[in-house]
Parts: structure tokens; C-alpha cells; sequence
């Protein structure tokens, strides 16, 4: 298959984004128009020099810069555009289903309220599911360098909107902040009917994505890319067949892995895993849906039989319903069909 085969190929598939934070898709244009409205000045003098700041050397690294991208967040309206920009943005890469992260915790502690975070999110996934038939779920994160004691009041204030929060999750600075931190409010987190999913195995060891599934109990693994050091934590993921949500550009751009040919998706689906491929934070690490799917296809050889397998895997591992999931892979199928007549 040469580039542009693969390329249109990819394009063309129905897929599913499982592993995405919305401030993550904070692209710099953006970031420079709402610093400028909300009179905020950032570091950088440009788009290009905030652009050259994007090399880093581990998840802190990263986590450092996120962060601070993310202050200039402070209105419904910047909230809203975000999500907005986003979800046009994988609509045009012929995304269908999104099931969206954010991080409540790095708003509210510089006094935006939960309200203000969740009304303009709300709002965009609401649009798009009208006018771009996008469907969606809607994920809180914890923070988890932060105290289970502060997840907990974050749990307190989402409480009046659950109604619009479909689950929680964990991210953030992984070493050293283990899942068992946050058994209790995970575990209260469920007694609400969230449902559960958490980072582990991203440059955590293996041991914490045993915490995340036997203490945590959560349904999904964000990353899990350190299963592989540990054969019966393998036979666990296949026997219990439990998804991984893997971002390969992340991967790359985070120093997990060293280059592109060794990420382990292609050995994790070969061993029954089912993995799944996703942007986790688009605007910082080279590219989105569409992006990931090509680099990590051009890098392993990946078969059009593999691409249709990681595609039908999304939506096996989404929070979709039975019969709308069945529908779905029945039309990821027939893509395929016709694709290769
Ligand atoms: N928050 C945003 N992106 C993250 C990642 N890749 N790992 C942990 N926390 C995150
Ligand atoms: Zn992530």
C-alpha cells in the first residue's frame, strides 16, 4: 500500500476516540485568540515559538506545559469553543463517536467554577451530536498529584451534573501516584453510576495496572502499554478482555517509546488484546485520529485486516450500547468489503 492508498484508506473509516483529552486539543491558534480576549498574557511571543516549546522529554515535561496552556481557559465560551474546534476538527477525519476526557481540577483550582468548565463542554457535544452526528460520553478525570481528598470534592461538585457525566477517569503525573491512592473515591465514584477507567502502564510499571483493575476496578486501561512485562497480567487483559486505549504519537512525543516501530500495538493484537489507537492530547503530539492511525500503520506494515481490527476494537471497547456498537462494526466491515474490491 503506498502513503496515499493509506491515507484515503484511514480517511475513510467510521472510527471511535476513546482516549482524548479536551485540553489536550488545544491547538496554539486558539490559544493565542482566547489569551487575547481574556487579556492574558502568555510566555510565548508567537504561535511559532510556543510551537518550538513542544519537545519534551518525559509526561511531567509535558504535564508542565499543559497546564499552563490551559489558563487561559476561563469563560463558558472558551470552554465551548474548545470543544467545538475539536469535534469539527475529527468530524472532517470521519470520527463518529468520541468519548471525551476533561480535567475538572486544573479549572476550579484557579477558580473557574465546575458550572463554567462543564456548561461549555456540555454544549459543544450537544451541537455536534445535532448538526454533525457525532455521539458521545463525557469522562471527569481526577488529577492524581493531587490528594484523593481533592478528587473527592471534585466528585461533590459534579454531582449536580451527572446526568451529563458518563464516567470517571485518572491521569496526570503517573510514577509515583499509584492507583490505590484513589480506591475510596473510585469506589464512591461507581456508588454515583460513574463508570470507571484510569491511566496506568503509560510509564507506570505493570503493578500499577493490576492496582488500576483489582482496587480501582475500573472497565478500560488508558495506555497499558507496560502490560507486556508481565505474562499473566497479559492473560488477565485477553482472558478478561479488557480494552487498552494506546496513543502512538503520544508515545513517541513522551519518550515511552523510542521510535514509532516499537510501539507494541501490532504485537498486543497478535497476543488477543484488544487495543485500540487514540490522539490523548492532538494539538501537543503531532496529529489526531487520522494521524495516529497512518503513523503507526506506515511504521509497522500494518494490514488493512489489522486496520480494521484496531477500528471495530474502538467501538467493541466504547461505552456505546449493544445494538448501536453492532451497527458500527457492521459499517466498518462493509467498508472494508467495498474497499477492497
Ligand atoms: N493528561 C493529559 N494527557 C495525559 C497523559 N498522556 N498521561 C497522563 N495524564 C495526561
Ligand atoms: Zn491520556
Amino acid at each position: 500500500m503506498d502513503s496515499s492508498e493509506l491515507k484515503s484508506i484511514i480517511q475513510g473509516i467510521p472510527k471511535a476516540e476513546l482516549h482524548l483529552h479536551i485540553e489536550g486539543s488545544f491547538e496554539p491558534e486558539l490559544m493565542f485568540e482566547i489569551a487575547h480576549r481574556n487579556n492574558i498574557a502568555l510566555d510565548y511571543d508567537s504561535v511559532e515559538s510556543l510551537k518550538k516549546a513542544y519537545q519534551f522529554n518525559n509526561l511531567q515535561e509535558f504535564l508542565d506545559i499543559y497546564y499552563t496552556g490551559a489558563q487561559v481557559l476561563l469563560h463558558e465560551k472558551d470552554f465551548f469553543d474548545l470543544t467545538w474546534a475539536y469535534l469539527t476538527k475529527v468530524h472532517r477525519q470521519n470520527v463518529v463517536h468520541v468519548e471525551v476526557f476533561f480535567d475538572p481540577q486544573t479549572h476550579t483550582d484557579r477558580g473557574v467554577a465546575f458550572e463554567v468548565v462543564i456548561n461549555g463542554i456540555h454544549r459543544a457535544l450537544e451541537k455536534a451530536k445535532e448538526e454533525l452526528n457525532i455521539s458521545y460520553q463525557l469522562i471527569m478525570s481526577y488529577l492524581r498529584h493531587l490528594s484523593e481528598e481533592a478528587a473527592f470534592e471534585t466528585l461533590e461538585s459534579s454531582l449536580p451534573f451527572k446526568d451529563w457525566i458518563d464516567g470517571v477517569g485518572l491521569d496526570s503525573s503517573e510514577m509515583g501516584n499509584p492507583p490505590s491512592k484513589f480506591a475510596k473515591v473510585f469506589q464512591a465514584s461507581a456508588s454515583h453510576g460513574y463508570k470507571l477507567v484510569a491511566h496506568a502502564g503509560e510509564e507506570g510499571p505493570a503493578a500499577y495496572i493490576w492496582e488500576a483493575l483489582d482496587l480501582l476496578k475500573v472497565v478500560r486501561i488508558d495506555h497499558g502499554n507496560r502490560c507486556l512485562d508481565d505474562a499473566a497480567l497479559v492473560q488477565r487483559i485477553v482472558e478478561q478482555n479488557i480494552p487498552l486505549t494506546l496513543c502512538p504519537l503520544s508515545n513517541v512525543a513522551l519518550k515511552v517509546i523510542q521510535k514509532m516501530e516499537e510501539h507494541p500495538v501490532a504485537k498486543m493484537l497478535d497476543k488477543g488484546i484488544l487495543a485500540t489507537i487514540h490522539s490523548d492530547d492532538p494539538a501537543y503530539f503531532g496529529g489526531y485520529m487520522n494521524e495516529n492511525y497512518y503513523e503507526t500503520a506506515k511504521a509497522l506494515n500494518l494490514t488493512k485486516d489489522q486496520l480494521m481490527q484496531l477500528s471495530i476494537n474502538a467501538f467493541e471497547a466504547s461505552w456505546l450500547s449493544p445494538e448501536v456498537k453492532e451497527k458500527h462494526i457492521a459499517q466498518v466491515k462493509d467498508y472494508f468489503r467495498a474497499s477492497s474490491k
